[in-house]
């Protein structure tokens, strides 16, 4: 019950929030959409805080973001082992370069009295809510390693079930607690959002690249007015005409690049034959792959049997993938009394898929490794918590009848249907 709570009803009413909110607070309070700079209070902390901070979250996000949005990608990415390795040390490393950021700015707002004149209630909770985010996400990568892999076949289609407004929590229900901590604090940052400093995410000061430098001086100070005045007249010029000439640069260097992939793309490539069949063919097995899937889902809808294999083809020590009722891996095996074995191929840990290889009587999870025993689908070793699922089945006869009693000289006649249902 909680668990509807957590991920279906908490995301809606944060996302929810985040737009009414983010609206409310664009068209009444246009001013507080800032992160209300402390800088002119105290600046050295704030910088050591602020630069790790923005660099590791912002890095780290863009991540999640590439994961939740694009994770056939992903995982086409990850499946070679080097970059796996990378992304999840380059993970890392920036979630502590952003933890220790996050706690210089926490400290500097509880140690510094006038900082702290300036803190409301909502900082701290965010803060707080931030340092804990932070901390689960560490574990999660230090505890469940290869989330780059295993995220992208649970987390990012809950995510994608969230935003396409069809909710489906079943990938994340068997998650471990810290795993689902995380999902949910994320959503309560997200609630926050609105009617937190955070707002400032939607808020990107660009004029300030191309606004004269402005410095705050406190105006009990009027006999050095004149002086400060001319100094910063003289600084802002010189300042100008340095930025001025570095973005020009910038920009110079910027269209460039720009123009040099836009050209092309409006004259269209300049591909051989060769390359725009095969370009095509690619299209074409985009689409196919497309049609077969919207096939397998419309049969698992309108049929009550599917048909997965003759037995006599089935193997006592390679299985047979096939897509189950709930358009999820699962694997086929022949066992050793010579009828068929079914079992879920989404591990039970984490939901990676297990190989279909036996080897000492056991299916392997590559993620984590996990074994399976073939014959009762039990762990043997491994972080998996429960059995592999075993998947509702019948056998046919040659005539298109379900077998009621099996008659083992007919067995190489059989064919193996999955049923209607849950897998148990
Ligand atoms: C406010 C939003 C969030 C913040 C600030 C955040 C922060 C982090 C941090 C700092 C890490 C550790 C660095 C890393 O290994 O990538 C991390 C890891 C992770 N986060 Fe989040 N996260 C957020 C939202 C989410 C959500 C909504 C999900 C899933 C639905 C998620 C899933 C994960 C996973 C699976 C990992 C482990 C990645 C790995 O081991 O490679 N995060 N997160
Ligand atoms: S997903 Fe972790 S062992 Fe299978």
């Amino acid at each position: 019950m909680h668990d509807y709570f957590l991920f279906i009803g908490l995301p809606y009413v944060a996302l929810f929030s985040l737009i009414a909110g983010t609206v409310y607070r664009f068209n009444s309070k246009k001013f507080s959409i800032s992160s209300l700079s402390s800088q002119f209070l105290e600046k050295e902390k704030l910088l050591w805080g602020s630069v790790p901070w923005h660099i590791g979250i912002i890095t780290i996000l863009g991540g999640h973001i590439v994961a939740f949005t694009m994770p056939s990608f992903l995982q086409a990415l990850v499946s070679n082992v080097k970059i796996l390795y990378t992304f999840e040390a380059l993970g890392l490393t920036f979630a502590l370069f952003a933890f220790c950021g996050l706690i210089i700015l926490f400290v500097r707002r509880l140690r510094n009295a006038r900082i702290q004149a300036v803190t409301s209630n909502m900082d701290l909770v965010i803060l707080s809510l931030l340092t804990i985010q932070i901390l689960l996400g560490i574990l999660i990568a230090s505890l469940y390693r290869w989330g780059a892999s295993w995220s992208t076949h649970t987390l990012a289609p809950y995510i994608q079930s969230i935003f396409s407004f069809r909710p489906d929590i079943t990938y994340i229900t068997n998650m471990p607690f810290v795993v689902k901590a995380h999902i949910a604090v994320a959503w309560l940052i997200i609630l926050l959002i609105p009617f937190s400093r955070l707002i400032h995410v939607f808020a990107l000061p660009l004029e300030y690249l191309f606004r004269l430098p402005q410095i705050v001086v406190w105006n009990s100070r009027r006999q050095e007015e004149s002086v400060i005045t001319a100094q910063i007249e003289s600084e802002s010029r010189r300042f100008f005409l340095k930025a001025a000439f570095g973005i020009t640069s910038g920009l110079i260097l910027f269209i460039t690049g720009i123009a040099d992939k836009i050209i092309p793309f409006f004259r269209g490539p300049e591909l051989s034959k060769g390359e725009k069949g095969e370009l095509l063919k690619q299209k074409l097995q985009k689409m196919k792959a497309t049609i077969k899937q919207k096939e397998l889902e419309t049969e698992r809808l309108t049929k009550d049997f599917i048909y997965i294999s003759d037995l006599k083809n089935l193997k006592t020590d390679e299985g047979i993938y096939f897509i189950d009722y709930q358009m999820k891996p699962a694997l086929a095996f022949k066992g050793d009394n010579g009828l068929p074995i079914l079992y879920s191929a989404k591990c039970t840990h984490l939901g990676c898929t297990v190989t279909n290889k036996v080897k000492e009587g056991a299916l392997l999870c590559p993620c984590h490794v996990s074994h399976f025993n073939i014959k009762t689908g039990d762990v043997i070793d491994g972080p998996a918590p429960k059995p592999l699922p075993k998947v509702k089945h019948i056998l046919m006869d040659a005539n298109n009848h379900i077998v009621v009693n099996i008659d083992k000289s007919k067995l190489d006649e059989y064919k193996v249907y999955i049923v209607k249902g849950e897998n148990t």
